[in-house]
């Protein structure tokens, strides 16, 4: 009885445990793996993850053939926008100019280049920009005006209130030669030469950090910072998103009142192959990067964010352009005491810092510099080209357009586009005879221009392959259309199974994508040739971009990529990939072609 009682009660005692024991594993489980909610988005300004694009005015489309491009051409192929993705366009200056550094000399910022249109034209375009749902910023070019503007001839004939408006200085005494005269102090211009002009009608030397023809602001005068406001205020009354802000290093230089009274010389950079009128011939230690110019650029932050505040709407941007070192350049972002500026400064980085000669390593090292450097709540970008710079498959390799663009659009923050990368346009051969470009002709003789001249990546855009490429009518357009056109244009690559154009539709395509624009990002090198990007973000696809940057085949071993559960399946891949949308990935392994890129989906991280 006794015994029986006792494996009863003992029988009762493990029921019993058991039952608990289910009971703290159920609540325990239960606890550890509710079905987690999707995360929270925090809903995003319209800029903060945009495709942008960069429009070159003069070699976009031209309407009336004359062979320059213009805003009615730009008007007649707003579509192609929408139809690539992008969000919003810049435009390079569409102002009145003398065109001497083609349209970065402006004489009047108030009014149209006569050969780009009309002030109804610029509104035609914006409405139906807008209209489409495409934001539209202006080129601002604050650093100088053309000495044909009102403000530079009123400066020189020293008219009431425009007596400081640019950096005047008299001459220094030549101590070897009484009847010579030598200027203010050895800065030398970014189009090589003396950075000093003398003007006979005042007797002094105006200071020009680029073209003879670009005087520089004096913007320790409190006039020429009001009128700043003044031009921002009038583009954006009219109705532009924004402004691309131009030059910026250079907004600002050493002040002769701190320096005994004279303008201080840069000091000499002792790099032999220079001579003294020639850019690399000192350091400009005094004439770039000077502290004061953020307070500058705070201000205009200030400014159009009052106008925000005062007139409603979408938020209007600042994005500055400038070449520094990556501290200067983040402090275009803001300070440590909390002044904001720019909405973003431009990424330079693949156009500075990579090249056809960079590994894998050094992609992600350079990407990663950014990001680190970046302020905490700062948008990223990433510039692959612009109108300075030799276009991106020239630079890099043609097998890696597609992967750089890939880049572009799967990295977090702002993607932008120069106009033709989207199907992968290359320099164009532009002879010295051609040659126009202020900068080539200045720093160049026939046998070294092309080591200056940003002609090549000015070329006109590639439509078809038609005459002039379909940008002109024309007998002669401004720059020869590139020898390439027949290969290279958009309507052979919209008609075609596979092109650059394609693969770039599908990568804007996918931005909406929650992990694109609100998700993680880990980003490491495979190997030397390849790098992985990963973004994830729970509940919502993974996305891998496998990039070869290599000369040669590489293989990967997908284990080593953190957050991608096999199998995946290819969203997009290089024109060139053996490997086409939908194709299951389930190996250990991936082979990667040269140059070949593949973005892949899985399954969401949990
Ligand atoms: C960018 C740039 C150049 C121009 C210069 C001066 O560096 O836009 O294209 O020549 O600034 O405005
Ligand atoms: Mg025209
Ligand atoms: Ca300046």
């Amino acid at each position: 009885m006794k015994t029986l009682k006792a494996v009863a009660v003992a029988a009762i005692v493990v029921i019993a445990l058991g039952v608990v024991a289910g009971i703290i594993t159920w609540v325990v489980l239960s606890q550890r793996n509710p079905p987690l909610p999707p995360p929270e988005l925090k809903p995003l300004d319209w800029w903060e993850h945009c495709a942008l694009y960069q429009i070159y005015p003069r070699s976009f489309k031209d309407s009336d053939g004359d062979g320059i491009g213009d805003l009615q051409g730009i008007i007649s192929e707003l579509e192609h926008f929408k139809d690539a993705g992008v969000d919003a366009i810049w435009m390079s200056p569409i102002f009145e100019s003398p065109m001497v550094d083609f349209g970065y000399d402006i004489s009047n910022f108030y009014e149209i280049h006569y050969e780009y249109g009309t002030m109804e034209d610029f509104e035609e375009l914006l409405a139906k920009a807008h209209g489409l749902g495409i934001r539209v910023l202006l080129d601002f070019v604050p650093n100088h005006a053309s000495t044909e503007s009102e403000y530079f001839i009123k400066s020189v004939a020293m008219e009431e209130g425009y007596e400081d408006y640019f950096i005047w200085a008299d001459a220094l005494p030549d101590p070897n030669n009484a009847s010579n005269r030598l200027p203010p102090s050895n800065w030398v211009s970014q189009f090589g030469g003396s950075a000093w002009e003398w003007n006979e009608q005042r007797q002094q030397y105006y200071l020009h950090q680029f073209a003879i023809e670009q005087a520089d602001f004096n913007f320790r005068n409190q006039a020429v910072r009001d009128e700043m406001f003044n031009i921002m205020e009038f583009w954006l009354d009219k109705g532009a998103d924004g402004f691309r802000v131009d030059a910026l290093p250079y907004l600002i230089e050493a002040d002769p009142a701190d320096h005994n009274g004279s303008y201080p010389d840069d000091p000499l950079s002792g790099l032999i192959q220079f001579e003294p009128h020639q850019l690399g011939y000192t350091i400009p230690l005094y004439t770039k990067d000077l502290i004061e110019l953020y307070e500058i650029v705070y201000e205009w932050r200030e400014f159009v964010d009052k106008y925000l505040k005062d007139n409603g709407g979408d938020t209007r941007v600042l994005f500055s352009e400038g070449y520094a070192n990556v501290t200067m350049t983040m402090l275009y972002y803001g300070n440590e005491e909390g002044e904001i500026g720019a909405h973003f400064p431009f990424n330079f980085d693949f156009v500075t810092d990579l090249s056809a000669k960079s590994n894998a390593r050094d992609f992600v090292y350079i990407i990663l510099r950014w990001l680190t450097y970046m302020p905490y709540g700062g948008v990223a970008n990433w510039v692959f080209g612009n109108h300075d710079n030799n276009r991106m498959p020239t630079r890099f390799r043609e097998n890696m357009v597609d992967g750089l663009n890939a880049l572009n659009m799967l990295l977090p923050g702002v993607a932008v586009t120069y106009q033709g990368e989207e199907i992968g346009m290359r320099d164009g051969y532009v002879s010295w005879e051609d040659t126009v470009d202020v900068e080539a002709c200045n720093r160049g003789d026939p046998d070294t221009y092309h080591l200056y001249s940003r002609d090549p990546a000015r070329t006109p855009y590639h439509w078809n392959d038609s005459m002039n490429a379909g940008f002109s009518t024309a007998n002669r357009t401004w720059l020869p259309v590139a020898e390439d056109y027949p290969e290279i244009n958009l309507a052979k690559q919209k008609a075609s199974e596979r092109s650059h154009f394609k693969v770039y539709q599908s990568l804007t395509a996918i931005r909406d994508s929650p992990t694109l624009s609100h998700g993680e990002y880990d980003i490491r090198a495979l190997s030397d040739r390849t790098l992985y990007l990963v973004r994830y973000l729970r509940a919502s696809d993974t996305l891998v971009l496998l990039f070869n940057v290599g000369e040669r085949p590489d293989s990967v071993v997908l284990s080593r990529v953190p957050h991608l559960t096999l199998p995946a399946t290819v969203y997009v891949s290089s024109i060139h990939s053996s490997r086409v949308n939908g194709d299951r990935i389930d190996g250990e392994t991936l082979t990667l072609a040269a140059g070949e890129m593949v973005v892949l989906t899985a399954a969401p991280v949990s």
